[in-house]
C-alpha cells in the first residue's frame, strides 16, 4: 500500500526513509496562525482541512492556550478511573459539556481519540445487554463508507473495504449496509434478529464524500431503533462542536441518540480529547450499579489539561455567534464554488452544511480515480491550499473562524489548481 516515502509519512509512519526524504522535510509545518500554516520552506498555506478536520478555532486561539497553560501549572496530571480524587476540572467540564446537550444526555465518559470512544460506545451498549442477561445481543450495524476510526472495534465499524482487507481478521459482529438505505437497514435487522442487534451507529453527515442523511432518515432510523429497543449511536466526532453550524447535527434535526460521540473540535484539536455521552437510562442500567463496574478506561482519560482546553472551547462557543458565522460563511463558500462549476468543467456537485463541504469532481461522465485526485490535491498545495480528498470528492473543513475573504481565497486557489491539472489536456 505504501508506494513512496511521501505516502509513508501520510499514513502516519514517520519512518527513516520518510524523514531522510528531502521533499518531506520541506513540507513539514512549523507554525500556524488563524486559518494559515507555514512550512519549513517558508510558504504559507490556507489550511482548508483544519489540521485533521479538528482545529475549529484555528491556530493560536489565545483563550485555549491560556487555559491549558494555567491548568498545566496548577495540576498537570490526574486520573478519573480509580474510585476517588478525580480532577476538579473534569467534574466542572463534564457538567458544562452535558449542559450544552438536552435531557436525558446527562452522562459523559472521556477518552483521547474518536476511535477509542466509538469502540467504547459499542462496549457500553453490549454491557447494557449483559447486565440484563441478554448475552447474545452483540451485533452492531454501521454504514458502508462510514468512518469511525481505526484499531479494535473501530476498524470493524469503519465501512472501508480496503481497510478491512488489510486489517483482517476484524472484531466480529459488525455488519454494514449502504448509506442511507432504510429498507436494507430494516432487512439487516430482521435477518440477524432484532433481539441480537444491540446498536446502529450513524454519522449524521458522513465525512467520507460528505454525504448527509436525507431529510427524515435519521428520524426513521431512530424509530427503527425504538421499535426494537436498539441503541442509536451518533458519531459526531467530525460534525460536532459547530462544524455544521450547530453543536450537534443529529440533535439539531430533533433526533436524540442513546450514545453520542464527540471529538476533534472538542478542544479545537489542542489536546487529544474525545467524549462518549450517554442517556440516564444507560447510566442507571449499566453504570450506576454497585454490583458491576463497566471495565473500560485508559490512563489519560479526563486529563486535566484536556478538560481545561474543552472548557475554553465551550467559552468560545457559548454565545452562539461562531455557529451563526459558520452557517453564513459556509453558505457563501458553497455558492461561490457552485458559481465556478461550469468554468472548471470538473465540479459536479457541491454539498454539505456549515463548514463541512464536499466538492464532488467528475471528468465528463467519469468519476476521477485516485491518481487524478492525488494530482488535484498536490496542485492545490502548489496553489497554497491544503485540503483532503475522499474517493472523487474534495473535502473542505477549514477552521470555523474562516473569514469571508478567506472563503473566497479558497475558491480562487481551488479554481487555479483545477486549471493546472486540466491544462494541456486535449
Ligand atoms: C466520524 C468519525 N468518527 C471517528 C473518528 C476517529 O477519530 P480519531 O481519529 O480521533 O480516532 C473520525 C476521525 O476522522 C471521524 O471522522
Amino acid at each position: 500500500m505504501l508506494r513512496d516515502p511521501h505516502d509513508a509519512l501520510w499514513y502516519n509512519s514517520v519512518t527513516r526513509p520518510a524523514i531522510d526524504d528531502g521533499r518531506i522535510a520541506r513540507t513539514a509545518v512549523t507554525q500556524g496562525k488563524g486559518c494559515w500554516v507555514q512550512d519549513a520552506a517558508g510558504t504559507w498555506y490556507l489550511d482548508a482541512r483544519a489540521a485533521m478536520w479538528n482545529t475549529t478555532l484555528g491556530y493560536q486561539a489565545e483563550r485555549v492556550v491560556e487555559a491549558m497553560c494555567e491548568q498545566l501549572r496548577r495540576l498537570p496530571v490526574a486520573q478519573v478511573i480509580r474510585y476517588e480524587e478525580p480532577p476538579e476540572v473534569a467534574l466542572e467540564y463534564a457538567r458544562r459539556l452535558v449542559g450544552t446537550l438536552p435531557d436525558p444526555l446527562n452522562h459523559v465518559r472521556f477518552g483521547s481519540t474518536g476511535s477509542q470512544m466509538t469502540s467504547a460506545a459499542v462496549l457500553l451498549s453490549r454491557f447494557v445487554r449483559k447486565v440484563r442477561g441478554e448475552t447474545h445481543r452483540t451485533k452492531v450495524i454501521a454504514f458502508t463508507n462510514g468512518y469511525h476510526g481505526t484499531g479494535g472495534i473501530a476498524s470493524a465499524l469503519t465501512g472501508e473495504r480496503q481497510m478491512h482487507a488489510l486489517q483482517a481478521p476484524l472484531a466480529p459482529d459488525v455488519h454494514h449496509v449502504k448509506p442511507w438505505n432504510l429498507d436494507a437497514l430494516a432487512r439487516m435487522v430482521d435477518r440477524h434478529g432484532p433481539e441480537r442487534v444491540t446498536a446502529i451507529i450513524v454519522e449524521p453527515i458522513m465525512g467520507t464524500d460528505v454525504l448527509a442523511a436525507p431529510e427524515n432518515t435519521l428520524r426513521q432510523i431512530r424509530e427503527l431503533c425504538d421499535r426494537h429497543d436498539i441503541h442509536l449511536i451518533a458519531d459526531e466526532v467530525t460534525t460536532g462542536f459547530g462544524r455544521t453550524g450547530v453543536m450537534s447535527a443529529m440533535i439539531d434535526r430533533q433526533v436524540l441518540p442513546d450514545l453520542l460521540i464527540l471529538g476533534k473540535g472538542i478542544t479545537s484539536g489542542y489536546f487529544p480529547l474525545a467524549a462518549l455521552v450517554s442517556t440516564d437510562a444507560i447510566f442507571d442500567e449499566a453504570i450506576f450499579r454497585p454490583e458491576y463496574v463497566f471495565p473500560h478506561g485508559c490512563t489519560a482519560d479526563g486529563h486535566p489539561v484536556g478538560m481545561a482546553a474543552g472548557m475554553a472551547v465551550l467559552d468560545e462557543l457559548a454565545d452562539g455567534s461562531l455557529f451563526a458565522h459558520v452557517r453564513r460563511v459556509g453558505e457563501r463558500l458553497r455558492e461561490r464554488l457552485r458559481d465556478q462549476a461550469a468554468s472548471t468543467g470538473l465540479i459536479h456537485d457541491v454539498r454539505g452544511a456549515g463548514l463541512m463541504i464536499g466538492v464532488e469532481l467528475r471528468d465528463g461522465d467519469e468519476r476521477p480515480g485516485a491518481t487524478f485526485m492525488t494530482a488535484v490535491r498536490r496542485a492545490c498545495r502548489e496553489a497554497g491550499l491544503l485540503l483532503t480528498t475522499t474517493n472523487n470528492t474534495l473535502v473542505l473543513m477549514p477552521p470555523l473562524v474562516l473569514t469571508e475573504a478567506e472563503a473566497d481565497e479558497i475558491v480562487t486557489r481551488l479554481v487555479r489548481a483545477l486549471g493546472t491539472v486540466t491544462a494541456g489536456r486535449p
